[in-house]
């Protein structure tokens, strides 16, 4: 499943998500990588995150008022979900997983869906390229699967990518600035976040 959604966000909350992927480019400097990623529980009582109160305030209404009931739809019993920001990082063939259960077990442990929003677009290239493999089950292992063909979506500002677990994908290259927000949904909190996002 891919779904694509253009002007998500009115224009206060636009700003305020590239102000935050600017903050989390200022975090990413000092802290260790797995910190950065934040875990915000569906029960409302956990928000494991190095961020300030005021930035996870803004995550809240990120996910309540515009990415949750766009999301709904594609995935029920949803446990929480695991957050970042990217400024201007571009990527290789990858498949979003549980990092750290990754590295100790080998295993591809998988969310129940991805999301990539561009609050900040100002550059040339920068597509996201979905391959066509046939999407790899939670708890795969072994070597990634083969695909032929690709499908290109170019970032844009105010726009929302949504697109389903156990599909290779990667970040083309590009000149210029490229922000995003990424919030990768999950039916059980991941190792990469338990393991190692501070508790609040
Ligand atoms: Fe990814």
């Amino acid at each position: 499943m891919l779904h694509v959604v253009d002007d998500l966000l009115p224009t206060d909350l636009l700003g305020a998500l590239r102000q935050l992927c600017l903050v989390h480019g200022e975090l990413k400097q000092i802290h260790p990588g797995d910190a950065l990623f934040s875990w915000r529980a569906d029960d409302g009582r956990t928000m494991r995150s190095i961020h300030a109160p005021e930035q996870r305030q803004l995550m809240e209404r990120y996910l309540n008022d515009h990415l949750l009931p766009v999301t709904n739809p594609f995935c029920t019993q949803r446990a929480g979900v695991e957050w970042w920001c990217n400024v201007n990082n571009d990527l290789d063939w990858h498949i979003d997983k549980d990092e750290i259960e990754g590295r100790r077990s080998g295993a591809y442990v998988l969310p129940l869906l991805s999301t990539v929003f561009y609050p900040h677009v100002s550059c040339a290239g920068g597509e996201l390229l979905l391959a066509d493999n046939p999407p790899i089950p939670t708890g795969h292992t072994g070597p990634l699967p083969q695909f032929r063909s690709v499908i290109s979506i170019p970032p844009v500002r105010n726009r929302l990518v949504l697109f389903s677990p156990g599909l290779l994908h990667r970040i083309n290259a590009f000149e210029g600035e490229r922000y995003s927000v990424a919030v990768n949904i999950w039916a059980q909190e991941p190792l990469t976040t338990s393991a190692s996002a501070p508790p609040v």
